[in-house]
């Protein structure tokens, strides 16, 4: 199952799907590529740490979306590397349908809460700052509206009266790093 990992940030999770790869538990998925739409973000040196391709994604417009021109010009340089699974690791933009589609809708996304509660950006501040208990990750199936798709596997977290929103978050990213690995795992058997 030939893999593509979409990031823009600092590439903590793309580094943890790399590591399970490299200590061969990713059972039939091979990390083919790595894309990022941020040449200041970590996530293509972490690639690069890993001997994976890594390749800056060129956009023409300062914006959420991406232009129709510029999903055109991605969907080439991904298809490239023939994916049978996308997996978005921290990508910021918001995918055309174009590129849901042409990828038969095999992309998956990584979100920082228990879903659908705190949708969208900020999620684990947002999860802190109502005071839940129980928070967590969630691994879903990519589609046109932000954070709706199928649920694939969610991790809870327990949130203590000690905990501040970093340690929060650390403790969300730990729970993202060990989920992440084991839904693609689980998917390369599945998968082609
Ligand atoms: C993660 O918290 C993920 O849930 C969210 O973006 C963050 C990316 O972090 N979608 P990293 O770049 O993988 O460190």
């Amino acid at each position: 199952m030939n893999c593509v990992i979409l990031g823009s940030g600092k590439g903590s999770n793309a580094k943890a799907i790399l590591n399970a790869w490299t200590n061969n538990q990713l059972g039939n998925a091979e990390i083919k590529a790595v894309f990022s739409d941020n040449k200041d973000g970590q996530i293509l040196e972490v690639a690069e740490s890993y001997s994976v391709p890594s390749r800056l994604i060129e956009l023409t417009q300062f914006s959420p979306f991406i232009s129709s021109e510029d999903s055109k010009s991605l969907i080439k340089s991904v298809n490239e590397f023939s994916p049978d699974l996308i997996i978005l690791a921290g990508f910021m933009k918001i995918l055309p349908t174009e590129f849901i589609s042409i990828f038969n809708n095999n992309i998956i996304n990584i979100h920082p809460s228990l879903l659908p509660s705190f949708k969208g950006t900020n999620a684990i501040k947002k999860a802190f700052e109502f005071g839940v208990k129980i928070s967590g990750c969630t691994v879903h199936w990519v589609t046109e509206e932000i954070d709706q798709g199928k649920i694939i596997a969610q991790a809870p977290v327990r949130i203590m009266e000690t905990d501040t929103l970093d340690s929060l978050s650390q403790k969300i990213h730990a729970a993202e790093h060990v989920l992440f690995p084991s839904v693609i795992l689980n998917l390369s058997y599945s998968l082609p």
